[in-house]
């Protein structure tokens, strides 16, 4: 095959990209048949403080240019620390108009939707995140976890709420849980990367609420966020547990081979795109961004195209995506 969605369609998998508006040139439907907006579902663009919906046009168009292309989409995202925008400080009950109303918008045109993004805490501890909303949190019988049916649990309400809606509506829209530094077994120096391990405990826990695990994949310098090489084993694990897994916001930082593992960024992306490949759950890749100059870290050059909009030029990294996926 010569194109990313054609070769990964015959391999199993969906292979998307994340976008804006502005960047809905006809690469997007010729090489990616999933479309993640990259901002434009967010709180801080579509939600009122009330959890209504707002400024919705944006979110439409992407929508809208990802059934005319026969693309999935991933709606990105409900529950999250960061761009909450009005529902900044809200109750669950509001962030629970606020699932209903974001999932009954858009109904099945959404395939995936990340319910909720990053509720673990940085530095490999383990930990929730402490700050809104995951301060509603209550750890009522002081157990140290969450999952006692008389803890408050964010992330469990969030999903029950979820779940419901899908359930109400007849939905086929799967939940899923996102975040970073979560892909391999291990960090940098061979710790046990404990934040993937909570994700673990959360899924186990609440599997039957969450159809769906996002590992986001923005690959760097970071000790966390190597490319280990129990990438493979840490997604086959969560695919035990009978969930989908997503490699969600996949950038590889170019610099990456000079310091960690040695081998050139093409290299690092046909490692992990083989790990996606030999996992049967592991059902789809999503690159966050086209083009280098346009990614949110543009001085790493991580994504599969130099150039801009009208421009694009292949880089190694896409021969290699190409060529993997082709072996399936
Ligand atoms: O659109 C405005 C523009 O009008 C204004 O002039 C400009 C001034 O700063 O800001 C523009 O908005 C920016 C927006 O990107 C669109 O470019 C925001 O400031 C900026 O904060 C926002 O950054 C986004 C970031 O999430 C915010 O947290 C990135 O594009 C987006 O790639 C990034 O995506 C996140 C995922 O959602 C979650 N995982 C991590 C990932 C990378 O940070």
């Amino acid at each position: 095959e010569t194109t990313l969605r054609a070769a990964a369609a015959k391999a199993g998998l969906f292979f998307g990209v994340a976008a804006s508006p502005g960047r809905l040139s006809s690469i997007v439907g010729q090489e990616f048949n999933q479309l993640t907006p990259e901002n434009d579902m967010k709180p801080s663009t579509i939600a009122t403080s009330s959890g209504g919906l707002q400024n919705t046009g944006n979110a439409d168009t992407l929508v809208n240019h990802a059934q005319t292309n026969s693309m999935l989409v991933r709606g990105h995202t409900m529950v999250w620390h960061s761009q909450a925008g009005a529902l900044q400080g809200a109750s669950q009950a509001t962030l629970n108009t606020f699932i209903g109303n974001a999932l009954t918008r858009w109904g099945n045109k959404v395939a995936y939707w990340d319910v909720v993004n990053e509720a673990l805490d940085d530095n490999n501890t383990g930990n929730r995140r402490t700050q809104w909303p995951h301060s509603l949190n209550r750890d009522a019988n002081g157990d140290g976890d969450l999952f006692d049916a008389t803890d408050t649990d964010v992330i469990r309400d969030s999903f029950t709420r979820a779940k419901q809606v899908v359930q109400a509506n007849g939905l086929t829209t799967k939940l899923c849980i996102n975040d970073y530094d979560v892909e391999g077994l291990t960090v940098r120096g061979g710790t046990a990367n404990r934040k993937a391990n909570a994700l673990y405990d959360i899924v186990r826990n609440y599997r039957q609420l969450i159809d769906c695990v996002g590992f986001q994949a923005h690959f760097n310098d970071n000790p966390n966020s190597i490319i280990s090489d129990d990438l493979q084993a840490n997604i086959q694990r969560f695919a035990d547990l009978g969930v989908e897994v997503h490699l969600t916001e996949l950038d590889i930082d170019d610099d990456l081979s000079n310091n960690d593992i040695g081998q050139g960024q093409a290299d690092n992306y046909r490692k992990v795109v083989r790990a996606c490949l030999n996992v049967a759950k592991c059902t789809g890749i999503t690159v966050w961004g086209i083009a280098d100059s346009e990614s949110w870290r543009a001085s790493e050059r991580g994504l599969l195209f130099t150039g801009s909009s009208g421009n694009y030029q292949k880089k190694a990294a896409y021969t290699a995506v190409l060529d993997e996926l082709n072996k399936g």
